[in-house]
């Protein structure tokens, strides 16, 4: 109802109104079923002000947090996101028990690299919390490629085991390539099977991405869960990522795509970086670089999701200069606490999905 945007907008100021209108990714979903799980947590310490403003079809959190004129980004909180998820999932793996199908899932961890150590652990823990049954296979450093091989072929033909994750990076004498290769594509959990990318690559909707048995990468698909459940309109986005590697940007720029967005991918030889990323309504950065994402490289109402997660002495950050961005974004994903508890997340997905298949349930 326009005459009751322009009495808002005027209560909060001219900057306010000008975001709003320029966007073009603010959710059309009918207000109830927009799920705002960035401000769940914040909303009591905020100002009056700081509530979601329902414009007939659209809601809009403006995020005002300090007074009247100035604007704040939505922080998206993926942890939050990932906990419903998993909600959700807990229900699904109950159900499915009382029909006798409990979903497994089987880790492999060849040395000692502690980050490793530590995803897995994470992962076991996970299966854990939501009913999925997980095996973890540990194996020393100077595990043999041949050893690896032969344990992933007899997990191939384990009918108990729905998904196979052998954790990357493998030490450098295996070829991480065939390891892949090896892998069942139906217990392709990670979603890196080139017969699961190519697959990927080969749909044009989302809706024939679901209806097929693919397994979609476990980051990307948490990116696109996490800007769907935030709202984030896509179709028609001016979409920019910046890393075209393979287990984030490129199959990021094929799931935006299966959702109508318009898609540009930057890279190392991208000639105007900033240029090409402030037209991006959303921004998705995935280089591995700590903070290379600057407020000047952004425009105004940007929802940004930052994948990276960088170590520094400083402690973890991501590719995106959280502090300065989020003045100008309209939305954006911390690190840690953004896209990072969405890869596991989508990891149980995919288990899930699995063992339903195998059932003959979907
Ligand atoms: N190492 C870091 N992230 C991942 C992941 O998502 N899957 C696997 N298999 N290894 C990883």
């Amino acid at each position: 109802m326009p005459e009751d945007r322009s009495q808002k907008t005027e209560v909060r100021g001219q900057k306010t109104a000008v975001i709003s209108h320029q966007s073009s990714v603010i959710s059309q979903q009918p207000a109830e079923e927009t799920k705002d799980y960035g401000l769940k947590k914040d909303r009591g310490q905020m100002s009056e002000v700081r509530e979601a403003v329902d414009y007939g079809p659209w809601t809009v959190d403006y995020g005002l947090r300090r007074g009247v004129c100035e604007m704040a980004a939505q922080i998206i909180k993926g942890k939050e996101v990932a906990q419903q998820i998993r909600l959700e999932l807990k229900e699904e793996v109950a159900k499915l028990k009382e029909k006798g199908i409990v979903p497994g899932l089987v880790t492999i961890l060849v040395g000692e690299d502690p980050a490793s150590q530590v995803y897995v652990k994470s992962k076991v823990k996970s299966c854990g919390e939501i009913g999925i049954e997980s095996f973890n296979h540990v194996l020393p450093a100077d595990t043999s490629e041949e050893e690896l091989l032969n344990l992933i072929e007899k997990l191939n033909k384990d009918p108990k085991v729905n998904g196979i994750l052998t954790q990357l990076p493998l030490p450098k004498h295996i070829d991480t390539n065939k390891v892949l290769l090896a892998i069942d594509p139906a217990k392709d959990v990670d979603g890196f099977h080139p017969i699961n990318i190519g697959k990927l690559n080969a749909k044009k909707k989302r809706k024939e991405i679901d209806q097929e048995g693919i397994f979609l990468p476990c980051t990307p698909n948490g990116v696109i869960e996490l800007l769907k459940r935030t709202g984030v309109k896509l179709r028609g986005a001016e979409t920019v990522i910046v890393g075209r590697s393979n287990i984030v940007g490129k199959p990021v720029a094929m799931l935006l795509l299966a959702e109508d967005a318009t898609v540009t991918i930057c890279h190392t030889g991208t000639k105007d970086l900033g240029e090409v990323t402030r037209r991006a309504d959303v921004l998705i950065a995935a280089v591995g670089r700590p903070k290379m994402i600057t407020a000047d490289m952004v425009k105004e109402g940007v929802v940004v999701i930052d994948v990276g997660v960088n170590r520094t002495p400083e402690g973890l950050c991501g590719d995106v200069d959280f502090e300065a961005v989020k003045e100008k974004a309209k939305a954006i994903t911390p690190v840690p606490g953004g896209v990072g508890p969405m890869t596991i997340t989508m990891l149980l997905v995919n288990t899930v999905k699995s063992a339903k298949v195998a059932a003959g349930l979907i």
